[in-house]
């Protein structure tokens, strides 16, 4: 089938959203998020995220069809995100899905959240090249893989052995006293700093763990050293000067980041670097990997902030690759996988 049709649904964390793309065309991307409703808590309340799917799947679908000027009969395969995330909301959105299939008698594919990030770059930037090598960067994920096929085959390089980058990020905001996430106000903040005022190790970077580890990255102890400082300043009654430690902690994360995926390039004779999740958001990360990039002679391929976040399109392009591959739909009563394996790209 050539430019398939495909209405894409994502409701693994506190965004629910769907879009639909034709082929590599985005033609509507509706995002509702229940993020504020968190915010409180200091992180996300699955039961508190699942009833806001609930309440905005059928809005968020109807608006997204409204706005391609679409019908459901319209489009050839509806595609679902069916892990990882919080397993209440991803029933939401899975039961929705499959009703919808089964009313309009369409096809549904269960697929990886994780790999939808990295497919969506496909809407800006074109199909993969081979040899194509992706960072994942997300809450719960800071991955490298390589990708040799997005509808069938990807490979994990190497992974985070503790916490993910955006995860690390979270922690030392709560800190610092940021609102949930915590993430885009290291970022702000950062942007005022001296990324070289505090000393902050770069995990698994060298001696023997380097060694051993060329592709893994390790987050907690960066996490630990920046919360060891504030610390010890507000022990001994000094004031903390948040710019700088944002932008030391921002500026290691990122450079940890951005050497280890160039080393991944190198060793797979990549010349494209994919960068996908909400961490991908992170203006230091963004400005780093451009930088190493075009020092390492490779095109790093970075979606713009709207399609970095969770969204719809991400769940759909994938859907449009598995159509296109030719990919069997996932049977009526497949289950959603809260811990999806990175290498598992659909049910
Ligand atoms: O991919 P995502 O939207 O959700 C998951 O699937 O986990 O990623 C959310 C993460 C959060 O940790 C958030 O703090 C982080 O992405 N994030 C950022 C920025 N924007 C979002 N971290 C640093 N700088 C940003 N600008
Ligand atoms: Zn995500």
């Amino acid at each position: 089938m050539s430019e398939p049709v495909v209405l894409g649904i994502e409701s693994t964390c506190d965004e629910t959203a769907a879009a639909i793309v034709r082929g590599r065309e985005l033609l509507s991307n509706v995002v509702a998020s229940s993020m504020e409703e968190h915010a409180r808590y200091g992180g996300v309340i699955p039961e508190i995220a699942s009833r806001a799917h609930a309440e905005a799947f059928v809005p968020c679908v109807s608006k997204a069809l409204a706005d391609a000027g679409m019908e459901l009969s319209d489009v050839d395969a509806i595609a679902v995100s069916a892990g990882p995330g919080l397993a209440g909301c991803l029933a939401v959105g899975v039961s929705g899905a499959k009703a919808l299939a089964w009313a309009a008698n369409k096809p549904i594919y269960g697929i990886n959240h994780v790999i939808g990030h990295i497919a969506v770059t496909q809407l800006q930037f074109g199909p993969f090249p081979p040899d194509t090598l992706a960072l994942i960067v997300s809450g719960g994920h800071t991955s490298l893989l390589h990708v040799e096929d997005v509808a069938r085959h990807v490979d994990v390089v190497g992974t985070t052995l503790d916490d993910a980058a955006g995860e690390c990020f979270d922690k030392v905001a709560r800190l610092l006293g940021f609102p949930y996430p915590g993430g885009p106000h290291i970022d702000r903040h950062a942007q005022n700093g001296d990324p070289h005022a505090i000393k902050v190790p770069q995990g698994l970077t060298q001696g023997q763990a380097g060694a051993r580890h060329p592709y893994d990255f390790s987050f907690s102890g960066v996490k630990t050293a920046v919360a060891r400082w504030v610390e010890g300043r507000q022990a001994a009654g000094l004031d903390v000067p948040v710019d700088d430690v944002c932008a030391s902690l921002a500026d290691s994360v990122a450079t940890v980041l951005a050497r280890k995926a160039m080393r991944g390039c190198e060793q797979y004779g990549s010349k494209t670097l994919i960068v996908g999740g909400g961490f991908s958001a992170n203006s230091q990360l963004r400005a780093k990997l451009l930088e190493y990039g075009e020092r390492h002679g490779v095109e790093v391929r970075i979606p713009q902030i709207k399609l970095c976040t969770d969204n719809g399109a991400m769940v759909a392009m994938l859907g449009v690759n598995l159509v296109e591959a030719g990919v069997s739909p996932s049977a009526p009563d497949f289950a959603i996988d809260s811990a999806m394996p990175m290498t598992k790209i659909s049910m």
